[in-house]
């Protein structure tokens, strides 16, 4: 008799990782160690292993539960979010080649892109990937590579992930998502017909602000090839401590996102009624403009908005000060809940021309709802705007 796969909770717990064969602790342990023993010159001792630029045995545990829950083929883990971009841009953009990028993404992405790769001869366009009429209208000869990032940071917009993938397909060109703000618990790029996805572990995979660090879900053993090459050429590594920490993290993901996203949009309906207010940006909200596109390729709304508040910046940054529980801090997907002013911090690198062109305005303000009780993070909402 087959049997059914087991759920995303039970693998998000068990993918991946097994008893330690040496002592049988649960946890996979930190395998803290430069190098392993060969038996010859030619035959190590364990499997695969021989320094740990290359891979280690606490990372490898996590790529393989990151593997099983986006449905991928291969992960490979790295330092930070951005050295996993980093890596990606390595592995296959040359000189004089084009990328295609979202234009609203966050910030690192877009000041990696413009003031690191364009030294390179490496040539981008910031496209608005919510339409993939207008990938299709920035496809050039030269194109090899759309990233994508939805929803966005900081604005929440949407890309059609299937739409882009099938103008990605017909023209060759690989296509990635940053998926760092649903997680695989409710957006799955790869069964969308995206070719790679990328992560931020340091977000909700990791949930505690303990840590961070990167990751590529690749769908072919070939780019599994070609990014590990990358990895361990550039020693982008992710620590082992780091990846026991994110293991642990993963554990708990789906709980904390459905507890973190109803508490998003409790907030998101608080926020939409307070004359304060003049908008909010929340995919679970009926209001929000590509909320049709959010019910259909994600199986929740995640626990990242955003609102303008009446008086720009000064009131943004007058919240901000005024605000108690929430904490300002860079940083999202953790169970504390943080506010974030993107103009000011995440964004910051963003030339002002390019932020208003894409909506960032002034008074933007960020939330990462955490795992606090709903009503408590409401009342610090409404006493901070109510002054
Ligand atoms: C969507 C997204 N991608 C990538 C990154 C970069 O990740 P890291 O800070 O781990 O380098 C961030 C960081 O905020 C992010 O929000």
């Amino acid at each position: 008799m087959a049997t059914k796969k087991p759920g995303f909770t039970t693998r998000q717990v068990h993918a991946g990782v097994v008893p330690d064969p040496v002592t049988g602790a649960i946890l996979t342990p930190i395998y803290q160690t430069t190098t392993y023993v060969q038996e010859s010159v030619d035959r190590y001792l364990a499997k695969g292993y021989s320094y740990s630029r290359s891979a280690n045995p606490t990372v490898r545990a996590l790529e393989n539960k990151l593997t099983d829950l986006e449905g991928g083929t291969d992960t490979i883990c790295f330092g930070t979010g951005m050295a996993a971009i980093n890596g990606l841009y390595l592995a296959y953009l040359n000189a004089g080649d084009h990328a295609i990028v979202s234009d609203v993404v966050y910030g690192g992405t877009y000041r990696l892109s413009t003031k690191v790769y364009s030294r390179f001869g490496v040539e981008f366009s910031f496209v608005d990937t919510s339409d993939a009429a207008n990938v299709r209208k920035a496809v050039r000869r030269n194109t090899k590579l759309i990233l994508t990032e939805t929803p966005a940071n900081p604005t929440l917009k949407l890309t059609d992930l299937r739409a882009v993938s099938d103008v990605a397909r017909e023209h060759g060109i690989l296509h990635a998502v940053d998926n760092t703000f649903l997680t695989p618990y409710y957006q799955r790029p790869l069964e969308l017909g995206a070719d790679l996805v990328i992560h931020s572990t340091t977000k909700y995979f990791d949930g505690h602000n303990a840590t961070v660090g990167g990751a590529i879900v690749v769908s072919s053993e070939e780019q599994a090839k070609s990014i590990r090459f990358i990895m361990n050429a550039g020693g982008m590594i992710m620590s082992p401590q780091v990846a026991f920490l994110t293991l642990q993290g993963c554990k708990t993901l789906s709980v904390r996102m459905e507890r973190q996203a109803a508490n998003a949009l409790a907030i998101a309906k608080f926020l939409e009624g307070h004359p304060q207010v003049t908008w909010v940006a929340y995919p679970g909200l009926p209001s929000f403009p590509q909320h049709e596109l959010a019910r259909r390729q994600a199986s929740g709304f995640g626990a990242m908005l955003s609102f303008e508040v009446k008086g720009g910046v000064a009131a943004g940054k007058a919240l901000m000060d005024r605000i108690r529980l929430w904490t300002l801090a860079e940083n999202l997907g953790s169970v504390e809940s943080l506010i974030t002013h993107p103009v000011t911090m995440t964004h910051a690198d963003v030339e002002p021309a390019e932020r208003q062109r894409i909506g960032l305005t002034d008074g933007l303000v960020r939330l990462s709802v955490g795992l606090e009780d709903a009503d408590d993070l409401i009342a610090a909402l409404r006493d901070a705007l109510d002054g």
